[in-house]
């Protein structure tokens, strides 16, 4: 092959390579917005903010204590899964309910609710426009269904636990129904 086309070739490879890189670079710099800032209050009545949680792992769920079925069996997943986890481990990471019907979550029914799935678990609840602003900042869904008149409605609501980081950022997310041991793993091999 004649010297200069050679050179010409090793040219090109250069800058494909260089172009190629690049686009790799940028298409891995928009992070998925997922979370951010909150203020809620917790199950003892203190008002809290993402804030106070940053240098732990957050394990978020959106729910209601009077859901029949599918907010219990998401939490005792996570109680489970937290209860697979070393000393160490379950040390980096606060699991974290929160209501999406906050009009009938109330600190004391929040605390009576959380403690059934693990210890460590924390209840927030607020005002609806609290709520609805986390709610959007997970990009996470409620609606209620039913007779909300005489208060016998339920809550359809999306159904799944976010990881965040210890900076807050977004690290993954479980579907609903995720195997504790599972979860577990994906757990330890994170923190
Ligand atoms: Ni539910």
């Amino acid at each position: 092959m004649p010297r200069i086309l050679v050179i010409a070739l090793v040219a090109v490879v250069v800058v494909v390579s260089a172009i190629v890189g690049r686009s790799q670079m940028t298409s891995d710099q928009p992070k998925i917005q997922i979370g951010g800032p909150f203020t809620l209050t917790d199950h003892t009545g203190k008002q809290v903010s993402d804030k106070d949680y940053a240098g732990k792992y957050m394990l978020v769920y959106f729910g209601y204590t009077f859901c029949p079925d599918v907010c219990p069996t998401s939490l005792s997943i996570v109680g489970d899964a937290l209860g697979q986890l070393d000393a160490d481990t379950l040390d980096k990471v606060v699991p974290i309910f929160i209501t999406v019907d906050p009009e009938r979550d109330t600190v004391e029914l929040m605390a009576s609710y959380v403690p059934h799935f693990h210890d460590k678990m924390v209840g927030l609840t607020g005002t609806m426009a609290q709520v609805k602003s986390v709610v959007k900042a997970y990009k996470a869904y409620f609606a209620k269904t039913g007779n909300e008149e005489n208060g016998n409605y339920t809550v359809d609501h999306s159904s799944r636990t976010y990881l965040m980081g210890p900076d807050g950022a977004y690290v993954t997310s479980f579907a609903h129904a995720t195997p504790a041991a599972d979860m577990a793993k994906k757990l330890a091999e994170t923190f």
